[in-house]
């Protein structure tokens, strides 16, 4: 594939230009753009997220601001693994032609952009920064919980707005299709939407005579999005493997057939490759030059990283902070320490 420069695609500003059709793009294109997100040079988005972009670039640049967050938590969730999240270099599709299948992998990365956008978009209407939304507006008055009545105080997080318009603006492109794979995308984008609602809390700050409590005002915020990726790894590690059902509406488990399905599972259809080789095909790059680690036994170690081709060993010198001093007051002073480590990196093939 001959792609043109971006830089030439971008001042065309014809998308159709650069791009063979037919390869997957979406709107994670938008975390390359930087602040510059105009919605004619997104490859691949269908025109009802065109109109949405248009109608609201504010939302659009906080959207593709928040896509190297979600990218670099999902890269964190699977940094000692085979596939790591990495993501093709100036390529609009993002993952490369990786997620053309509807492996485990693209359930998770669905899962996860979605999730990304929900929180991303929250934390801009909680900030502020758009003109399309704020702080809950429902969180008024007063109400109960477990110890007792407070007051709604403070900004709470209005995750339910952002979830309706990350519905509106991702499914958008998924309802255009209607096939298995985009039944698939959706189901994986909700069940991503909702894993952030489930780290919500209640925060509360405290009033009353000698701090005793007798007032309390809070207001619900989101957990921190480690939260959001730990719990949607371990949806990718339950996944479930499913088959379309006879009437083409739904799915069922490919192998346990009564097996309940629940909304916030991760589905997928198709067995992932082992990801162990350069393969042009499938999109996979390869574990050649991935550091491993020679006495872990996990996903990490040299044996299973390496796929069994071995690794080269490499001395690097690293700089440390250390016989730190605390001195009166109120400084610290380190030395720096030099240390030899070996640095294991497996072959790539041959
Ligand atoms: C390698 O794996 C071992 C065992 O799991 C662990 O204790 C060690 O910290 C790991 N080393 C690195 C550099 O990650």
């Amino acid at each position: 594939m001959n792609f043109l420069p971006k830089g030439i695609c971008l001042y065309l500003s014809v998308a159709a230009c650069c791009f063979p059709s037919g390869v997957d793009s979406s709107w994670w294109y938008m975390g390359t753009l930087g602040s510059q997100v105009m919605c004619d040079n997104i490859p691949g988005l269908v025109s009802r997220q065109r109109q949405l972009c248009r109608q609201q670039p504010r939302v659009m640049e906080a959207v593709g601001a928040g896509v190297k967050d979600w990218i670099s938590e999902c890269q964190h969730q699977f940094r000692s693994h085979r596939w790591n999240c990495n993501t093709a270099q100036k390529d609009h599709t993002v993952f490369g032609k990786l997620l053309l299948r509807g492996s485990r992998e693209a359930a998770f990365v669905y899962a996860i952009s979605s999730a990304g956008m929900v929180y991303t978009l929250t934390r801009a209407c909680s900030q502020g920064e758009l003109e399309t939304c704020s702080c809950d507006p429902r969180k008024k008055g007063s109400s109960r919980d477990a110890k007792g009545s407070f007051d709604w105080g403070g900004c709470s997080d209005h995750v339910d707005h952002a979830m309706k318009f990350t519905q509106v603006f991702v499914d958008a492109k998924e309802r255009k299709e209607r096939d298995a794979r985009a039944l698939m995308n959706l189901h994986n984008n909700r069940a991503g939407r909702k894993a952030v609602k489930r780290f919500m809390t209640l925060e509360c700050k405290c009033h009353g005579v000698s701090g005793s409590c007798s007032v309390r005002t809070c207001w619900q915020a989101m957990g921190d999005f480690r939260q959001t990726g730990d719990y949607l790894r371990k949806k990718y590690n339950s996944a479930v493997q499913v088959v379309m059902n006879r009437y083409g509406t739904g799915f069922t488990s490919a192998y346990k057939k009564f097996e309940k399905l629940t909304k916030n599972d991760l589905i997928y259809f198709e067995e992932s490759p082992d990801y162990c080789m350069w393969d042009h095909e499938s999109g996979s790059v390869g574990t050649g030059g991935r550091v491993c680690n020679r006495t872990s036994r996990g996903a990490d170690s040299c044996e299973v990283m390496c796929c069994g081709r071995g690794y080269d060993t490499s001395r690097v010198s690293r700089t440390t902070k250390c016989e730190c001093k605390f001195h009166w007051c109120c400084a610290v002073h380190c030395r720096d320490c030099h240390e030899e480590v070996d640095v294991h990196t497996c072959k790539a093939q041959s």
